[in-house]
C-alpha cells in the first residue's frame, strides 16, 4: 500500500467504482468520498460531508477525482485548480461539451465532426420551423444538462411539437429554454473514453450501454441497466477513425481557443452507414460504463488519472485486463419512475465470494445492513475470456441476491 491521499466527488455506482480501482493501486494509502451515502464506498473510503471539495486544502490531497459532470459544469475543476489540487475532470469551459448539446454542435461544425445535421433554436417558433423542415422522425434536445432526460427522438411531428412545448414551458427548467432539433441517425451505439491532459489524448477503452429498462430494448430510457466492454464488434481500426475524426479534432480546437481538456472523454457515438458520428459528447465517466472499463484499468488506475490530471499521460500504462467486463444493474422495481428506500438486501457478502465485483449505487448502511437507498441500486461486474462467461458469472451471482423490492435485466450482453 502507497502513502498518496485521494478525494473522490461524488457517491454513485461510479463513484464506488472509481473507489474500487484506486484501492487496488499500489500507489493509494486512503480514499475519501464528498456527497452523499454509499454503503460500499463507505467501506472502502471516509465519508465526507458534500462541501468537503470546495473546502478541500491542498495539503489533504494528491489527486481530487471528479465523478458527475454537474459539479464540472459547474467550476468545481477550476476553483480546486486555483488553490493548487491536482485534479481529474475538465474545466467548467471545457465542460460545456456536456453543459450545452448547442455548444458541442458549434464545435462540431467548426472542427468538422461527423454528427446529425441539427438546428439551433432560441425560440419555440424557431424550433417549429425547424421541424416542419426536417419533418418526422426528428429528435429534439434540451440544450443544458436534463439528468438523461432531455432527448426525444419523436416518430412523428406531434411527438416532437410536444417535446418542444414541454421545454419551453420548462420541464427542464433553463436547460431547455434553448433546443437542438437533429435528423435521427440509425446504427448500433458505441461509447468510445478517452483519457486527455490537456495536450495528449489517447483512447482508454470503448462499451455498449443499455439505456432502457427492460429486456429486448424495451421500455423507458434509463440512466443505463447494462454494460459491456469492450463493446461488441468494434474494431481497433473504428477506434482510431473515431478517435480521428470526432475526439482528437473536439480536444485539439478547444485547447485552440484556449480550453484545453483534463479528464475523460466520452463520446457517444452511432455506427452509420457513413461511418461513426457523434451523438453526444460527455466529460465524465459513464455509470455503469465505469464499473466494467475500470475493472480493466484495474491497479493501473491510480497511475492513469494522476498523468491526466499532470500532463504527462503521453508516458502512462493504459493498459487493459484480457478478456470482456459485463456489468448488470440492480434496480428498484419501479425504476425510472421511482426508487427503493429502506429495503434490507442480504446475500451480499455470498456474492462477492463468487468471482464477481459488487459496486453500489444507491445503498445505506444501517445497523451493519445494507439498505437499498435508490432508484439504481447495485452493478455486479464480472469479467471472462468471452462476452459469455463473464455473463454467466454476473447472473450467478445476482441469483445468490435476497432483495425482493429489487429488478434486472436478464438480457445484457447476450447476443443480438
Ligand atoms: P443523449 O442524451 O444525447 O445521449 O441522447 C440520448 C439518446 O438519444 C442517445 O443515446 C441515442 O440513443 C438517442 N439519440 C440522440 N441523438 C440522436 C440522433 N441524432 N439520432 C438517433 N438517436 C439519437
Ligand atoms: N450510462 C450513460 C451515462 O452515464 O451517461
Amino acid at each position: 500500500m502507497g502513502d498518496k491521499r485521494v478525494l473522490i466527488v461524488g457517491s454513485g455506482g461510479r463513484e464506488h467504482a472509481i473507489g474500487i480501482a484506486l484501492a487496488a493501486s499500489p500507489e493509494v494509502g486512503s480514499i475519501a468520498f464528498a456527497g452523499g451515502e454509499n454503503a460500499g464506498l463507505s467501506a472502502i473510503a471516509t465519508s465526507l460531508p458534500a462541501d468537503a471539495a470546495e473546502t478541500a486544502d491542498p495539503a489533504d490531497y494528491d489527486l481530487v477525482v471528479v465523478g458527475p459532470e454537474a459539479p464540472l459544469v459547474d467550476g468545481l475543476a477550476d476553483r480546486l485548480r486555483a488553490k493548487g489540487l491536482t485534479v481529474f475532470g475538465p474545466s467548467a469551459a471545457a465542460a460545456q461539451l456536456e453543459g450545452s448539446k448547442a455548444f458541442t454542435k458549434r464545435v462540431a461544425e467548426r472542427y468538422g465532426i461527423p454528427t446529425a445535421r441539427a438546428v439551433i433554436c432560441e425560440t419555440r417558433d424557431e424550433a417549429m420551423a425547424a421541424i416542419a423542415d426536417f419533418g418526422a422522425p426528428v429528435v429534439v434536445k434540451a440544450d443544458g444538462l436534463a439528468a438523461g432526460k432531455g432527448v426525444t427522438v419523436a416518430e412523428t411531428v406531434d411527438e416532437a411539437t410536444a417535446a418542444v412545448t414541454s421545454a419551453f414551458e420548462g420541464a427542464f427548467g433553463s436547460a431547455g429554454h434553448r433546443v437542438v432539433i437533429e435528423e435521427k441517425l440509425t446504427g448500433p451505439e458505441v461509447s468510445l473514453f478517452a483519457l486527455c491532459d490537456g495536450e495528449t489524448i489517447r483512447p482508454l477503452a470503448t462499451a455498449r450501454d443499455y439505456k432502457r429498462a427492460y429486456d429486448g430494448d424495451l421500455g423507458p430510457n434509463t440512466g443505463g441497466m447494462g454494460a459491456v466492454s469492450p463493446a461488441p464488434g468494434v474494431s481497433d481500426a473504428l477506434v482510431e477513425e473515431a478517435m480521428a475524426t470526432i475526439a482528437r479534432p473536439a480536444i485539439d480546437g478547444l485547447r485552440a481557443e484556449g480550453a484545453p481538456y483534463n479528464g475523460v472523454l466520452y463520446a457517444g457515438l452511432m455506427l452509420t452507414a457513413d461511418g461513426p458520428k457523434l451523438i453526444e459528447f460527455n466529460v465524465r465517466f459513464g455509470d455503469p460504463e465505469a464499473q466494467v472499463i475500470l475493472n480493466k484499468l484495474g491497479p493501473r488506475t491510480y497511475s492513469a488519472l494522476y498523468a491526466t490530471a499532470t500532463g504527462t499521460l503521453a508516458d502512462a500504462d493504459l493498459s487493459l485486463s484480457d478478456g470482456v467486463c459485463v456489468g448488470v444493474v440492480a434496480a428498484a422495481q419501479n425504476y425510472p419512475a421511482g426508487s427503493a428506500k429502506g429495503e434490507p438486501m442480504s446475500g451480499l457478502d455470498a456474492m462477492a465470494a463468487m468471482d464477481v465485483s459488487v459496486m453500489h449505487a444507491g445503498t445505506r448502511s444501517v445497523d451493519g445492513a445494507v439498505h437499498a437507498n435508490g432508484g439504481r441500486v447495485l452493478a455486479v461486474v464480472g469479467r471472462g475470456p468471452t462476452a459469455e462467461a463473464a455473463r454467466q458469472k454476473v447472473y450467478s451471482a445476482l441469483n445468490a441476491l435476497d432483495w425482493p423490492g429489487g429488478r434486472w435485466r436478464n438480457d445484457i450482453a447476450a447476443p443480438d
